[in-house]
C-alpha cells in the first residue's frame, strides 16, 4: 500500500510538471466556463489537474533583513526612547514599512491611531520590554509583527489588518477568476453562487485554498474576492498577517484581526489572512479573528495557529468563512485553527451553512497530530487520491460537520483513516472510493457514513475496524453501495430505531458481541440493489450448494465472489431485537444467536427473481436453494422468492439458538 502510494505520488509530481502549462489553461477555462457550459471535467487529464491544485507552494524565500530601526521621536513623533520607554501620544499615518527595535517598552496611548493604510505595509516591533495598545487605539497595517516580553491589548483596541493583505504566495489561485463575484480562498475555499448542471454544489467554488503545509506557522496573506463586473473591481481585500512572539504574558481584551474585507453585494469577500501567536500565557476577553469577508460570495477563512503554554477558552478565536449575500445557504468555507500545545486542528464554520470545502491535505507523521475537530457546519474534504488521515487521538465531527474523501464521480481510490476514536454527532462522512478505517472506538449519534464505491471493482471493498466499540445511536447509518466489512474485538451496538448498517455485501466479523437493537437494521443487499455497479450475484442457476456456505472460509473475508450477501462471522454472541435482512444470510462460527420477541432475521423476498425453473432440487441433504419468485425475470412486475439463512457450518455448528420470534424465509 505504502509503496503504491509513493508510486502515485511520483506519478503525480511528474504529471504536475507536465501539465503545469495545461493547468494554467484550465483555470482560464474554468473562469469562462459559465459561458461555455460545455466545459465538463470528464477526461482523466483534467482529473489530474483537479486533484493537483497547488495547495502547498514552495516556502517563500526568507524575508529580507529589516531596515535599521526608526527612532521614537524623530520618525514616530513619540516621547522617550526605544531603549527605555517610547510612548506614541498622537495619531500617525505611516507611508512605508517600519522596523522598530530597542531594549525598552513601547506604549501606544489610549485613542491613538497608529496606521499604515497601504496594502501589505509592514509594522514590525522587536523590543525587550513590554508593549501596550491603549483603550480604543488602533494599529492598521497589512502585516503586524511584535516580539516583546509582555503585551497588553486594552479593551476597544484593535490590530486591524482586515483587507490590507499584500500579495498572496505565487502560484496560488486564491482570487477567483471570472465575474461571478465569488469569494477569495486561503484556509478554506471561497464560496461561489454559480450553479452548474451536472455538478454537485461542492464541486463549485471561488478562490482556492493554499498554504496547507504552513498551517502550523501561518504566514500567508489572504486573497482578494472576485468581482461581478469586468470594469470595476468590487472584490473585498484579503486579510493581512499578525504575528506575536511574547515571552511572558499576552493579554488580549481588544481585537487582533486578519479578516477578509467585505465585498458588498457586487463583489466576493476577501479570504482571511494569517495569525500566529506564540506566548507563555494568554488571557483576556478579546477577539482573535481571521475570517472570510462577507460578499456576493463569502470569502474562505484564513489560518490561525497558537502556541501558548497556558491558555483557556479566552480570548475567542474565529476562522469561519464569510456570509454569501448571493447564496446565503453557501457561506465561505472555514479556515484552519491549529493549537500547537495539544497539536490539534479545528475547522469550525460558526454554524454558517456551506457547500464550500476546507481542503485537508497531507497529515504529518512525525509527530502525529493529536486531535482533529470538524464542527458547526464546517465541510472538510480530503481530495487527493490515496490519502491518509491519521491522528493519535480523536477525530470529532460535531454539529453539522462534514468530512469527505475523494471526489464524487471519481471513486477510484482507497483512503485511510486512523485514530484512537472517531466521534460523530449530527454529522456526515462521505467516501468516494473505499475506506480503510482503523480506530479503537467509533461512536455515532444521529450521523451518517456514506460510502460510494463507484464502479471500480478493485476498490470496491471498505473495511471499518473498531477494536473496542462501535455504537450507532439516534438513527445513525453506515451505508455502502459496494462491499463493506466491519470488524472489531469488542461490541457492535445498533442501539435503536433508525440505526442501520447496509451494503451490497456486508460482513460483520470478530466482534465479541453484536446487538441489533429494536428498530435497527442490518441489511444487504440494498433495497434498490440492482441499480448499483456492485451487485451480489445470487447463485440462482446453480444446482448445488455453494461451497462456502457449507465450508465457510476461515478468514471472514469479503470479496465480490462470495455467495453470501450478509455474513456474521466469528462473533460470539448475537442478540437480535431489530431486523437482519439479506438474500443469503450466513452466521459463521457464532456461539449464541438470540432472537428476541421484536427481532426478525429475514430473507423473505430476497431470493431469485423470476419463476420458471428456479426452485432447484438439490442432491444435498441440507436446504440450500434460493426460493424462486413469480413472473418473468426481465419484466418489472416479477417478484422475488425467499433467500437462504444459514446458521453455523458443518465444522462449527451453533451452540445455542434461542428464537422468541420470527426467522422468516
Ligand atoms: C491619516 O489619514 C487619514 C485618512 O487619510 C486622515 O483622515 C487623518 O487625518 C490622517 N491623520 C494624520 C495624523 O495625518
Ligand atoms: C529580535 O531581536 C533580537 C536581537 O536584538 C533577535 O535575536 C531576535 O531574533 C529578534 N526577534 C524577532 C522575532 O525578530
Ligand atoms: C513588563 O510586564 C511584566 C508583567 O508581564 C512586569 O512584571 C514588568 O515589570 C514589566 N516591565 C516593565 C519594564 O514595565
Ligand atoms: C482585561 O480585562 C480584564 C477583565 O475585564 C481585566 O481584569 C484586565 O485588567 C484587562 N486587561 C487589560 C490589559 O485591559
Ligand atoms: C477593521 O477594519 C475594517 C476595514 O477597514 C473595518 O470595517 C472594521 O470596522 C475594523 N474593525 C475594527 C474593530 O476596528
Ligand atoms: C451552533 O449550533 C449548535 C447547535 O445548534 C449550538 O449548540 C452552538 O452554540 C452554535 N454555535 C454557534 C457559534 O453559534
Ligand atoms: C446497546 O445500546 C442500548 C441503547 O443505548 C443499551 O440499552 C444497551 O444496553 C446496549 N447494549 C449493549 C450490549 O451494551
Ligand atoms: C474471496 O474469498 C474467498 C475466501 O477467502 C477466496 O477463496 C476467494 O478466492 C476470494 N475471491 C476473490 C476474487 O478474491
Ligand atoms: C420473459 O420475457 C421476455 C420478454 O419480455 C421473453 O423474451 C422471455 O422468453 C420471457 N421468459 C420467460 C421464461 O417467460
Amino acid at each position: 500500500m505504502a509503496r503504491f502510494r509513493s508510486l502515485f505520488h511520483h506519478f503525480f509530481s511528474f504529471l504536475f510538471f507536465f501539465f503545469f502549462f495545461f493547468f494554467t489553461t484550465f483555470v482560464i477555462s474554468l473562469s469562462s466556463s459559465n459561458l461555455e457550459s460545455d466545459f465538463f471535467i470528464t477526461d482523466s487529464d483534467s482529473e489530474v489537474l483537479l486533484l493537483h491544485q497547488d495547495y502547498s507552494p514552495p516556502a517563500p524565500p526568507p524575508p529580507p533583513p529589516h531596515a535599521p530601526s526608526v527612532y521614537c521621536t524623530d520618525d514616530l513623533g513619540g516621547v522617550g526612547s526605544l531603549d527605555t520607554t517610547c510612548k506614541i501620544v498622537a495619531d500617525l499615518n505611516l507611508t512605508r514599512d517600519v522596523y522598530i527595535a530597542g531594549k525598552g517598552n513601547f506604549y501606544i496611548l489610549p485613542g491613538v491611531r497608529f496606521h499604515c493604510p497601504i496594502l501589505g505595509c509592514s509594522i514590525a516591533l522587536n523590543i525587550s520590554g513590554n508593549f501596550s495598545l491603549g483603550e480604543h487605539s488602533s494599529i492598521v497595517a497589512g502585516n503586524f509583527e511584535l516580539a516583546a516580553y509582555s503585551a497588553s491589548f486594552f479593551s476597544g483596541s484593535a490590530v486591524n489588518t482586515t483587507g490590507w493583505a499584500g500579495d498572496p504566495p505565487a502560484q496560488t489561485s486564491g482570487t477567483p477568476q471570472g465575474v461571478d463575484g465569488a469569494g477569495g480562498g486561503h484556509g478554506g475555499r471561497g464560496a461561489s453562487c454559480v450553479v452548474e448542471e451536472g455538478k454537485l454544489p461542492e464541486d463549485i467554488w471561488g478562490g482556492d485554498a493554499y498554504s496547507w503545509s504552513s498551517l502550523q506557522e501561518p504566514s500567508s496573506y489572504g486573497s482578494k474576492g472576485g468581482s461581478t463586473s469586468k470594469e470595476v473591481d468590487y472584490g473585498g481585500g484579503g486579510g493581512g498577517q499578525v504575528k506575536l512572539v511574547i515571552k511572558e504574558l499576552l493579554e488580549v481584551n481588544g481585537s487582533l484581526l486578519a479578516d477578509g474585507a467585505d465585498g458588498g453585494t457586487k463583489g466576493g469577500g476577501g479570504s482571511g489572512g494569517s495569525i500566529h501567536i506564540i506566548a507563555h500565557k494568554m488571557t483576556g476577553g478579546g477577539r482573535i479573528s481571521a475570517c472570510g469577508g462577507n460578499g456576493f460570495g463569502g470569502g474562505g477563512g484564513g489560518r490561525v495557529a497558537v502556541d501558548v503554554f497556558s491558555r483557556h477558552d479566552e480570548p475567542k478565536i474565529y476562522v469561519h468563512g464569510g456570509i454569501s449575500y448571493g447564496c446565503p445557504e453557501n457561506a465561505g468555507a472555514a479556515g484552519t485553527l491549529y493549537d500547537d500545545v495539544p497539536r490539534s486542528l479545528t475547522v469550525d464554520n460558526f454554524n454558517l451553512s456551506t457547500d464550500t470545502e476546507t481542503v485537508l491535505l497531507e497529515f504529518p507523521y512525525q509527530p502525529l497530530w493529536t486531535n482533529v475537530y470538524i464542527k458547526n457546519c464546517a465541510r472538510a474534504s480530503v481530495p487527493l487520491l490515496w490519502s491518509r488521515v491519521q491522528v493519535q487521538g480523536q477525530i470529532s465531527l460535531l454539529c453539522g460537520g462534514v468530512l469527505s474523501f475523494g471526489l464524487a464521480h471519481y471513486a477510484t481510490s482507497e483512503f485511510e483513516l486512523l485514530a484512537e476514536e472517531l466521534l460523530m454527532s449530527e454529522s456526515i462522512i462521505k467516501v468516494y472510493g473505499a475506506l480503510r478505517m482503523t480506530v479503537k472506538m467509533f461512536l455515532m449519534w444521529n450521523s451518517k457514513m456514506l460510502i460510494d464505491g463507484g464502479e471500480d471493482l478493485t476498490v470496491a471493498t471498505s473495511w471499518l475496524e473498531a477494536s473496542n466499540l462501535v455504537v450507532l445511536k439516534e438513527s445513525s447509518v453506515i451505508h455502502s453501495n459496494a462491499n463493506l466489512g466491519v470488524h472489531g474485538q469488542g461490541l457492535l451496538n445498533l442501539s435503536g430505531p433508525g440505526d442501520k448498517i447496509q451494503a451490497q455485501r456486508l460482513v460483520l466479523s470478530l466482534f465479541y458481541s453484536i446487538n441489533v437493537g429494536p428498530g435497527s437494521v442490518l441489511r444487504s443487499p440494498l433495497e434498490d440493489a440492482s441499480s448499483y455497479a456492485i451487485t451480489p450475484k445470487l447463485y440462482c442457476e446453480h444446482q448445488d450448494c455453494p461451497i462456502e456456505l457449507l465450508h465457510p472460509p476461515e478468514d471472514c473475508n469479503v470479496n465480490s465472489s462470495l455467495s453470501f450477501t450478509l455474513q456474521i462471522c466469528r462473533v460470539e454472541d448475537i442478540t437480535v431485537e431489530g431486523l437482519i435482512k439479506g438474500s443469503v444470510v450466513h452466521f459463521n462460527r457464532a456461539r449464541t444467536i438470540s432472537v428476541q420477541s421484536s427481532g426478525i432475521i429475514s430473507a423473505s423476498g430476497m431470493g431469485c427473481i423470476g419463476g420458471v425453473g428456479r426452485g432447484n432440487f438439490l442432491d444435498n441433504e441440507l436446504p440450500c436453494e434460493l426460493g424462486s419468485g413469480s413472473g418473468n425475470e426481465s419484466s418489472t412486475d416479477s417478484t422475488a422468492g425467499g433467500g437462504v439463512i444459514v446458521m453455523g457450518s458443518m465444522e462449527h455448528p451453533l451452540s445455542s439458538l434461542s428464537v422468541e420470534c420470527a426467522v422468516s424465509l
